[in-house]
């Protein structure tokens, strides 16, 4: 089982830190299908250190969505120091992960995210300030690389264990590649067979068996989900039950996607206001109608929504359509 520190998992599924997406409305909706650790979205070192309302705003935690590891990053060891202990004696995240895949330009510029991959004593000298100044385990996620010249995924995660980092979860891609071609799950088994601290995989797990056959292929120890739950919790549980059982279940019915995507969006409500939550849920809603016949048309006018009554009227109509088709094709 996958064990990071003293924190231990129930399984090895673990949901993708994704910015602009996971906090606690969409995070403990996944917790609830079953994951086995929820990753919470970046936050700015120097956004906890300066006390940002938003950022702050980011640092919220329910009960119910542990255990939860919460993603910092920053360039320069004092804010990032400062910002660790903040979340280790202010939060209740139960693991402190470090941003090191993170490849936009306003992240790197500012030796930010994916820049450290570069530099691996770098690497051991921040995880290990951060390591000795807080109590919470330290884990680091990181790319493979900078680019296809500069690979340094096994020094890089020798150096995080050196320092006292508790787990790496890898994405098997550069810097450079962004989210183009296709995730290097050999690296991922190289690295796993460099280090003992517990390997993350991740890069790629479209379905439940990609899971499954990425653990067998590379021997890491959880496998880390991202784009494929985007709208779709149903991912989650379906890869445990596959891992765990053997089964494949089918896809959700859409009444079930939308009543998800309703829980989904009351949640972003209680989390934010009514307002802002029907903004931000509309790309969500997107990712819930992804596969879904005729969904073109209610995805337009869910871009026009400005209220829950709105959204929920469009989602059950879409819902009702569905069942109507398929009581006639029945
Ligand atoms: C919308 C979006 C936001 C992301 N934000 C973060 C982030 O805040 N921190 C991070 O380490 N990775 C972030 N990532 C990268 C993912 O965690 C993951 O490494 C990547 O999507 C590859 O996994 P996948 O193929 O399962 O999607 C983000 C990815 C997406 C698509």
């Amino acid at each position: 089982m996958l064990k990071i520190g003293n924190i231990e998992m129930k399984n090895q599924v673990v949901l993708a830190p994704m910015a602009g997406v996971c906090n606690s409305a969409f995070r403990l909706t996944v917790k609830e299908f079953g994951a086995g650790l929820v990753c919470a979205e970046m936050v700015s070192d120097k956004g906890i250190v300066f006390k940002n309302e938003k950022t702050m705003n980011l640092l919220y935690i329910d009960e119910r969505e542990k255990p939860l590891s919460l993603q910092i990053f920053g360039g320069e060891k004092e804010t990032l120091v400062e910002a660790a202990k903040f979340v280790d004696q202010n939060t209740n995240a139960d693991i402190i992960d470090i941003n090191m895949g993170c490849p936009v330009p306003k992240i790197t510029k500012c030796d930010a995210g994916a820049k450290w991959l570069l530099d691996p004593n770098k690497i051991y000298e921040m995880v290990s300030a951060v390591v000795h100044a807080v109590e919470k385990p330290v884990t680091v996620k990181m790319r493979m690389g900078w680019d296809e010249d500069h690979i340094f995924a096994v020094k890089n995660a020798q150096a995080v264990e050196r320092a006292g980092g508790k787990a790496i979860a890898l994405h098997g891609r550069t810097r450079v590649q962004m989210y183009e071609g296709k995730a290097n799950w050999d690296i991922i088994r190289e690295v796993k067979q460099s280090v003992t601290i517990p390997v993350i995989g991740n890069g790629d797990v479209q379905t439940p068996q990609d899971a499954k056959r990425m653990l067998e292929e590379t021997g890491c120890d959880g496998v880390m989900i991202g784009r494929a739950a985007l709208g779709n919790p149903w991912m989650i549980y379906r890869t445990v039950q596959y891992l765990e059982t053997d089964k494949l279940l089918g896809e959700p019915s859409v009444r079930e996607k939308m009543d998800v995507c309703i829980l989904h969006l009351d949640r972003l409500i209680a989390l934010k206001n009514e307002d802002i939550a029907v903004r931000e849920m509309r790309k969500h809603a997107a990712w819930y109608l992804k596969g879904i016949r005729g969904n073109a048309k209610v995805r337009n006018a869910i871009n026009e929504c400005q209220t829950r009554e709105q959204l929920v009227s469009l989602l059950n109509e879409l819902a009702l359509d569905e069942s109507q088709n398929q009581a006639i094709v029945g």
